[in-house]
Formats: structure tokens, C-alpha cells, sequence
């Protein structure tokens, strides 16, 4: 009986071996091109030089966007579903390449630099953070494995996290998948807010999460995010007014294209594009703070 449960055992495994195999056969798009060299220190000055931009086998998602943006500015990306916003990050961070024209940080054109030393310099967080098995402190550290306690905590205290943690049973080495501790969603914001903080990246990319939170912790993850974007340029998907009115420079995106540029202000008073999405949607969002 033995043997022949363990004949089971083989066949039902053997197929999840091929699948195993069949991943790691898959060969990454993004391969460095010959004589690649490393990105040096990013000081964060980001150019998108005419760049079009098609997913494989489909139509043209972005059309000739050419922008400039200084090192240290805070950028917000708004516009309607599917307008190209995460398209525009995901050239950026060099997930996709160009189909035309040219992507430049700190004036290297960046498929001509190794995709290592690029994606290790940028800080990028999606709508939902992830947390790891293990303890509240395992979770930051992530964000630079050799820190120390004194650092983690440095983080969590820099973005408005200490607070909580400190109220988790055993704070920072409460384990985050034990039962009775599950983690708000805001709570893990904050989290990821210390781990980023902690990597120390010059450019970053946010995309916000769109779930709301309490007024409360909404503000700690604001005044969290100010710290965070302080001295590094930053693009944020924003979906959050508090974000969008904060940001530098708002890049309203539609039809793959920039359409409008300017602050909070600015935009609304030109009555235009940023204006009604503004009536339609911000108006009736979270200020947050
Ligand atoms: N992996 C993909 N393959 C093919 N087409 C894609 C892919 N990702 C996005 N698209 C298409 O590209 C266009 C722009 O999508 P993108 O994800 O950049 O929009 P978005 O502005 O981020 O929208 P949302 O606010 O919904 O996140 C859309 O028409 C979308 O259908
Ligand atoms: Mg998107």
C-alpha cells in the first residue's frame, strides 16, 4: 500500500516539477543589452524624450510624451482608467522598453544601463503592500537587510508608525500573519512607508491605494508620504486628493498623452481637463488632512 501511494505521490508532484521548470524556463523581456554598464548614484533628474510606447501586439498606449522633471519634485499622474498612467511608471522602472524614443534619468538613457543598478535605486510600492511572513521588524528591514534596530525604528518613527507598532502586542516583533494581529490596511501602508524609507531610494514610485482608510490613520500615512517624497522625486498614481493637491507638478494623462500640466491651482482655474475630472471625482474624495 505503501508503494503504491508513494507511486501517487510521484505523479501528482511530477507535474507541479514541470510547471516549476516551465517558469524558470521563461526567458525575462528585459535583458541587458551588450556593454550595459551600472547606473551610478541617481541624483533624479527624469526626461521622457517623444516616447511611444505599444504593448506587445496592440496599439499605441502612449503617444510622443516628452516631459522633464527635476531632481526632488513630486509629481502626481491623474486621468481616467486605462489613459496610461501605470504605463508611464512601468517605462520608467524599465519593466517595458520604448518602442520609440528615448527614457533618461540623470541624462543615461536607461536601456543603455544594467536593469540591476537601476530597479536597486528605485523605490517602488503598488496599490497592495506586501507583507511578508514574519515579525513587524522583518518587514521594514526588508527595505535594507543590514540595518540595524536603532534604523528600523528610526523609519517607522520618521513616517508615523512607531505609535502603533508600539500598541501591537510585542511590538515591533509581533508577527504580521498571527491571528488577533492582522494589520488594517492603513497600518500596512505605513509599514511599507518605513520599509521604502529605509532603502533609501532617489526616485520612487507610488501607486496609491485606491481602499479607503480611517480619517485618522489617513493623515498619519500623509504626513508619512511628505517625509518619504522629502529630497527624492517622486511619481505617485494618485487617487487621493490630499496627494494630488501636495504634489509639485500634476501630469493630467489622457488618450497616452500629457495633456495638461500645473499644480492644483493652476489646473483648476483653466477649467479644463483636470477641472472636470476634478468635479467628477477629487472633489468628492478624502481630504485626508
Ligand atoms: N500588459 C498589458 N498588455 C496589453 N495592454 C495593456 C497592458 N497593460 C495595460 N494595457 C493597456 O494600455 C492602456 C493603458 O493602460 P494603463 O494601465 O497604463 O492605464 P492606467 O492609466 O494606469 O489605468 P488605471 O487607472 O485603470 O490603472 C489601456 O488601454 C490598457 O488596456
Ligand atoms: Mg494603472
Amino acid at each position: 500500500m505503501n508503494i503504491s501511494n508513494f507511486y501517487n505521490m510521484l505523479i501528482t508532484n511530477l507535474a507541479g516539477a514541470e510547471r516549476i521548470f516551465e517558469i524558470m524556463d521563461i526567458v525575462p523581456d528585459i535583458v541587458n543589452v551588450q556593454d550595459a554598464y551600472a547606473l551610478p548614484p541617481i541624483v533624479g533628474e527624469v526626461i521622457f524624450d517623444d516616447v511611444t510606447f505599444a504593448y506587445e501586439d496592440g496599439e499605441e498606449v502612449l503617444k510622443n510624451v516628452s516631459f522633464h522633471v527635476n531632481a526632488g519634485e513630486t509629481i502626481a499622474l491623474v486621468g481616467h482608467t486605462g489613459a496610461g498612467k501605470s504605463t508611464i511608471v512601468n517605462l520608467l522602472s524599465r519593466f517595458y522598453n520604448t518602442t520609440w524614443g528615448r527614457v533618461l534619468i540623470d541624462g543615461h538613457d536607461i536601456s543603455n544601463v544594467t536593469v540591476e543598478s537601476l530597479r536597486s535605486q528605485m523605490g517602488i510600492m503598488t496599490q497592495d503592500t506586501f507583507m511578508f511572513s514574519g515579525t513587524v521588524k522583518d518587514n521594514i528591514r526588508y527595505g535594507k537587510l543590514d540595518a540595524t534596530d536603532e534604523e528600523v525604528v528610526q523609519a517607522a518613527y520618521a513616517v508615523n508608525a512607531h505609535d502603533f507598532i508600539m500598541q501591537l502586542e510585542k511590538g515591533y516583533d509581533t508577527d504580521v500573519n498571527e491571528r488577533g494581529s492582522r494589520l488594517s490596511v492603513g497600518q500596512r501602508q505605513l509599514i511599507a512607508l518605513a520599509r521604502a524609507l529605509l532603502a533609501d531610494p532617489m526616485i520612487l514610485i507610488l501607486d496609491e491605494a485606491t481602499s479607503s482608510i480611517d480619517t485618522q490613520t489617513e493623515k498619519l500615512v500623509q504626513e508619512g508620504l511628505n517625509t518619504l517624497f522629502a529630497g527624492r522625486t517622486s511619481f505617485v498614481i494618485a487617487h487621493r486628493l490630499s496627494t494630488i493637491r501636495n504634489a509639485d507638478r500634476i501630469f493630467v494623462v489622457a488618450e497616452g498623452e500629457i495633456k495638461e500640466v500645473g499644480n492644483h491651482h493652476q489646473l483648476l482655474s483653466n477649467k479644463g481637463l483636470y477641472y472636470k475630472l476634478y468635479v467628477a471625482q477629487y472633489k468628492f474624495l478624502h481630504e485626508g488632512a
